[in-house]
This record gives structure tokens, sequence and C-alpha cells, in this order.
């Protein structure tokens, strides 16, 4: 049988979406550690990217279940050296039970998964980054209930988070108010598969209006460093700031997947104040994970 792979978030259906979120939610208030239902199981990382959260919720969260992680990055295996990803995928996936890759192209993700026996994680591309949606809608949840019909406000660049927050508007039913400068818009055709869910603005205040949810992330993404200047320039009216926040609900939360640029894309004053929950959103990556592990590897 073909394993089931979370290569992007839209490989989960809404209800398997909700489902993984409320188990990420009693994962965390119910801990349990005699409950280890990956116990001899492994999983493979492969970073071809720098990695704080991700690589430690992975590797936490498999010894949490009883099992075990392997960070693998290209410098030190044949990857780098230009074997050929469909051997390495049927080679890996031979000797483990999952595959977590974060690497730049999204193909290298699908085709991974095409040619893997186990199932294979998105752990970020420049095109999706969904492991970090399963974590920022659990914390909306946790904070707010159901996200249903509320709207959330993508302030910066159209980059992987961009995207991914696309995919889960149309899954969950809300509203994404997008304000990006142009030439730096999210890609047409993400915008066309989610068109139903998502309107854009010319300024982050006018997305930011009633919004329940204001998020940005870094103007320059890894692999972006050399065009940082000509970023901070095209980025400087696109900043999560009081005046941002104060054209949203009063009760609104600030999201940031990290790391963040404070004085960049977000003052100090916002990250570092009572509508942000970036620390729960960054702890939740543990859990959602733990949940999406268990729903890959466990389920019948
Ligand atoms: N948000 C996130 O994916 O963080 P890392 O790059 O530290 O894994
Ligand atoms: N957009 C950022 C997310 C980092 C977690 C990047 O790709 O570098």
């Amino acid at each position: 049988m073909n394993p089931r792979h979370f290569t992007s978030l839209l490989d989960l259906s809404c209800e398997e979406l909700h489902r993984l979120i409320s188990r990420a939610i009693e994962l965390k208030n119910n801990r349990d550690p005699g409950y280890q239902p990956l116990k001899g199981r492994v999983l493979a990382m492969i970073f071809e990217k720098s990695s704080t959260r991700t690589r430690i919720s992975f590797d936490a969260g498999m010894v949490h279940f009883g099992g075990s992680a392997l960070f693998l990055s290209p410098r030190d295996t044949q990857l780098g050296r230009g074997e050929p990803l469909s051997d390495s995928a049927k080679v890996i996936s031979s000797m483990v039970d999952c595959i977590m890759l974060r690497t730049d192209e999204h193909e290298t993700v699908t085709t991974f998964a095409r040619h893997s026996r186990v199932p294979v994680i998105n752990g970020l591309t420049d095109l999706e980054h969904p492991c970090q949606l399963l974590a920022d809608m659990q914390t909306f949840f946790e904070h707010r209930g159901d996200i249903k019909g509320k709207t959330a406000a993508w302030i910066g660049d159209g980059n992987n988070m961009c995207h991914s927050y696309m995919h889960a508007a149309l899954l969950l039913d809300f509203n994404l108010n997008i304000a990006c400068p142009s030439g730096y818009q999210p890609l047409p055709e993400y915008v066309e598969a989610a068109r139903e869910r998502v309107r854009f603005f010319d300024t982050p205040v006018e997305a930011a209006k009633n919004a329940d949810l204001c998020v940005t992330d870094v103007w320059a993404s890894m692999g972006q460093e050399e065009e940082q200047k000509l970023r901070q320039i095209a980025f400087k009216d696109y900043q999560v700031n009081a005046e941002v926040m104060n054209a949203a609900h009063k009760d609104a939360l600030f999201m940031h997947c990290l790391p963040a640029h404070r004085g960049e894309e977000v003052t100090a004053e916002v990250i570092d104040g009572p509508q942000s929950v970036i620390f729960d959103e960054a702890e939740n990556r543990l859990h959602a994970q733990k949940a999406l592990l268990e729903f890959l590897l466990c389920s019948k």
C-alpha cells in the first residue's frame, strides 16, 4: 500500500486537519510518558537548510514517542554529491519508518515521496511550510477557538508561509487578507487555488482591518540573503507595528513562525507585546508534529 505523505497541507482533508489540531492539543495537555506508539521506529531528517524549531521538535517528538531521529545533512551524505533523489529515497526508506526533508526545491520533496516506501514530510521548501501551519492553527484554536469564518491578515512576503496560509484558509474556512509589496506576491497558482478565501490589499493597515490574527515573516527567507538590501527597501512599508495591530480587532493575535528580525518585519513592541503568541506557536511545533507522526505512522 502507498504510504500517506505530508508534502503539503492540502495532503490533508478538512476533517483530518481538524482532527490533527484536536489531537495536538490533547497530546500537549495530557503528556503520558508511558504512551510510546513509535517505539523502535526511526525518523530520518534531511536538512539542506538551517533549523532550530523543526529539528528539535521532530527529534524530541520521536523520543517522547519511544522512537529516534537521525539528523542528515547533504554535506555528509551522498545526497550532497549528486546521488539521484530516486535512489536516495528508495535506500533511505528501506531503513527508516519516516523521512522529513527541508530543502529549497519543492520538487525534491515530491520526488522523494514518489520513490519512498515510507511517509515523507515537508519540513519546509521554498514553496510551502505546512508543519508550521499545523502549529499556527493549533495556537489559534487554543487561544480563540475555531478559526472558521474569522479573518487572518498576512503581511509581508508572499512566500512559503503565505502559500501554506492560503491552504489553511481553504481547509479551515477562514478569510485571508494579504498585503505584499508589488513583485513579492504569492505565486499565481496558489492564488488561483485559494481564490474564494483570499483578498489582496495595498497596505498592511487595510489588510489588518478587523482581522482576528496578524501574521508576518522575514523579508528575506533562507537562500535570499543576497537580496536582503533590496528587500529592505521594497518591504519598508510592510512592517507589523502598533498602527497595524490597532487596525485589527482589539483581541487579535500576532504570530510569526520565527526566527524574526525585530525592527524589520515586526516591531519589538508588537512581537514582545501582549497580543503576541509566538512562543506558544513555537512550542506547538512539537505537539502538532507528534500528532502528525502518529497520524502518518500509526493510523490503520
Ligand atoms: N519556524 C521554523 O521552521 O523554524 P526553524 O527554521 O528554526 O526550524
Ligand atoms: N520564510 C522563511 C521561514 C523560516 C521558518 C524561510 O523560508 O526562510
